[in-house]
């Protein structure tokens, strides 16, 4: 507890203390891209030595709450630049989050064109927020190889892009059934995605 407000140091990361913030989705981001009112929310909690942001995809098909942000347009990444630059005005440190929903999702909650993927085309069960209200996990279509290594693709871009806006590292969203969840626990694994877990 005594190191709790003393500050923590390992390899290049320096914070101002030992208290880190959870990533916690906020659905705050109209149409997919960061905004003031985000940047606002995370300076008021940069007394954290790190922040955690909410989930942030990687990919349009992986936007599968309502209004999540992204990390993979040039409008995503300049609306990052306003937290990043809030949070260390406050004198904290912020990882990005990167979470592709995979099959915990809603074609609603995804921009046009797009689909729900998954390991495997087997529907979560329960239900999921939209704009409209409570519905059904839509079933997703299975990844294929080329699929996966599509979306690891997609991955590398979106933490290049968040360096490229000021964060400080990037965490990538394991758990929760989202995307890698079913590769990491070997769950949902079909014959089309045969590749090794990451
Ligand atoms: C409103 C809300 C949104 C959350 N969003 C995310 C998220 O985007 N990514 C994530 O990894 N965890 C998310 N979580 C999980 C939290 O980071 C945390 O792991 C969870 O609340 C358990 O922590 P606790 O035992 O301290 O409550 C969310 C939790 C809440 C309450």
């Amino acid at each position: 507890m005594k190191k709790l407000f003393q500050p923590y140091i390992k390899g290049t990361l320096q914070l101002k203390n030992h208290v880190v913030m959870a990533p916690m989705t906020r659905s705050r981001a109209i149409d997919n891209i960061p905004n003031k009112l985000m940047a606002t929310y995370y300076k008021q909690r940069s007394g954290a030595g790190l922040i955690v942001t909410e989930g942030t995809s990687p990919s349009p098909e992986g936007l599968g709450y309502p209004r999540i942000p992204g990390i993979f347009s040039e409008a995503q990444a300049e609306g990052w630049k306003l937290v990043t630059n809030a949070v260390h005005e406050g004198g904290s440190k912020i990882f990005l989050q990167l979470m592709h929903t995979g099959r915990v999702a809603h074609s609603s909650n995804l921009p046009e064109g797009y689909q729900v993927v998954g390991m495997s085309d087997s529907q979560a069960a329960g239900e999921i927020y939209t704009e409209t209200g409570m519905y059904e996990y839509s079933a997703p279509k299975a990844l294929d190889t080329a699929g996966i290594q599509r979306i690891i693709d997609d991955h590398v871009r979106a933490a290049e892009n968040a360096m490229a806006a000021g964060f400080d590292g990037v965490e990538l969203h394991g758990a929760h059934g989202t995307c890698w969840t079913n590769r990491l626990t070997r769950t949902q694994i079909t014959a089309q995605t045969t590749m090794g877990v990451l």
